[in-house]
């Protein structure tokens, strides 16, 4: 029998009785299951990303009826170009796949967001520097879900891809977590920011520029925060800080979706937000609030990030340690994409408290990967936004 769709028809279904014959059916035509089109759609990358058009989420169904393999695509973009070189990718993928005699593929394309388009926030500050393209707030809801370590990872990869863009040096990273700043152990930065007139000078590694309270105070200090010095502190940070030119600014947010969250919202206007969860239900409730909040304020989801997805035995063994299907579901929640699935491992771990994140470290890895691929998503995402004007 051969089932094709999500409805499972049956095309062929043998009966005997009334002594009809079935209709012959040679038992070496090969059978195309729905899973096999999309598992051979990996291999089609979205033109300009490294990054596949299934893992993108842009496959809607996929069929194979009759020797005729039917794929419905839906795309975002203004340039006519990409649905004509994607559509020809595609087809060339499935006639590749044995049993494929012909192909449907439909493609609906919607046009890429105009700057009338929700994305500005509540306060929408003209004071924001105009030197930032895009500034992105790395979120979670919950805390110790490794956030930072995510939004360091993150920083890291877009530095490569855009390096390898001919953009080198155009990633910053926001640490606005004023209590426990952890950004500057796992980016190896250790040093007093210089000042510049009125303005505090970001210090870089691994090809980011970065900012956290953790340059400006003693660690051994404690300091009794309150709520208007965070929002002062936020305001410095995006005002008094001289980024320079940067296609992207990361924000690693402090956890829960309180006064620095409202604060930051007020103070840049954030072109997205990331989720970043566990895939346990005590950590996901907490990101979907934290999701929610950024909806009510106009702040696009780019997506959900799950971290620490699973863990991989020294034998390559994958263990669901916190559980599975968090991220997603999560996403599915939102009406927003998981981005990707970080392993627990302890090289990740250990590159935070080394200062040399794993993909700085061990950038072939698989981890590394994880990470330049959920850049990509990202940055197709914020590009599918009109690139604002730089001065
Ligand atoms: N995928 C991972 N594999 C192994 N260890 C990880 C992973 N992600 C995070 N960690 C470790 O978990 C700990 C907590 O991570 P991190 O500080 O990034 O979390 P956080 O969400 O930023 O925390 P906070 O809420 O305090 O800001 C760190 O020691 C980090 O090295
Ligand atoms: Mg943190």
């Amino acid at each position: 029998m051969i089932v094709a769709g999500k409805q499972g028809i049956s095309i062929y279904t043998p009966h005997t009785h009334n002594n009809v014959k079935p209709p012959f059916v040679p038992n070496f035509l090969p059978s195309v299951t729905p899973e096999d089109i999309k598992e051979a759609l990996k291999q089609v990358k979205y033109p300009g990303f490294s990054r596949d058009i299934v893992s993108f989420g842009l496959v809607r169904s996929a069929a194979f009826v009759d020797g005729t393999a039917k794929v419905s695509l839906h795309l975002t973009t203004s340039d006519a170009k990409i649905p004509l070189h994607v559509k020809q990718e595609v087809d060339k993928c499935l006639r590749a796949l044995p049993g494929v005699k012909d192909t449907i593929i439909d493609i609906a394309v919607a046009p890429a967001r105009t700057a009338s388009a929700p994305g500005g926030n509540l306060g929408g500050n003209s004071a924001a520097p105009k030197t930032i393209k895009y500034a992105v707030a790395i979120a979670s809801g919950k805390g110790g879900v490794g956030k930072s370590t995510f939004a360091v990872n993150l920083a890291c990869a877009l530095s490569q891809l855009l390096a390898a863009q001919g953009r080198p040096g155009r990633v910053g990273l926001m640490d606005c977590d004023i209590y426990g700043p952890s950004v500057p152990l796992m980016m190896g930065i250790d040093g007093r920011p210089q000042v510049e007139g009125d303005n505090l000078l970001p210090l870089e590694n691994h090809g980011v520029k970065v900012m956290s309270m953790g340059f400006l105070v003693d660690d051994n200090t404690p300091v009794v925060w309150r709520g208007p010095m965070i929002m002062k502190t936020i305001q410095q940070f995006v005002q008094n800080v001289k980024w320079g030119e940067l296609d992207i600014l990361l924000v690693d947010l402090p956890p829960g979706t309180g006064d620095a969250q409202l604060s930051l919202v007020q103070t840049l206007p954030l072109d997205g937000a990331v989720l970043v969860t566990t895939p346990q239900p005590a950590a996901t409730n907490v990101a979907r609030k934290g999701g929610l909040m950024f909806q009510k304020v106009n702040v696009p989801l780019l997506g959900v990030a799950e971290n620490m997805s699973y863990f991989l035995d020294p034998s390559g063994a994958r263990h669901a340690i916190f559980g599975e299907g968090g991220g997603q579901k999560t996403a599915d929640s939102l009406g927003t994409v998981l981005l990707g699935q970080v392993p627990l491992i302890p090289d990740i771990r250990a590159g935070g408290d080394a200062g040399k994140p794993i993909v700085v470290s061990s950038p072939e890895s698989p981890a590394s990967r994880i990470f330049r691929d959920i850049g990509d998503a990202i940055l197709l995402q914020l590009s599918r936004k009109p690139m604002p004007a730089t001065s």
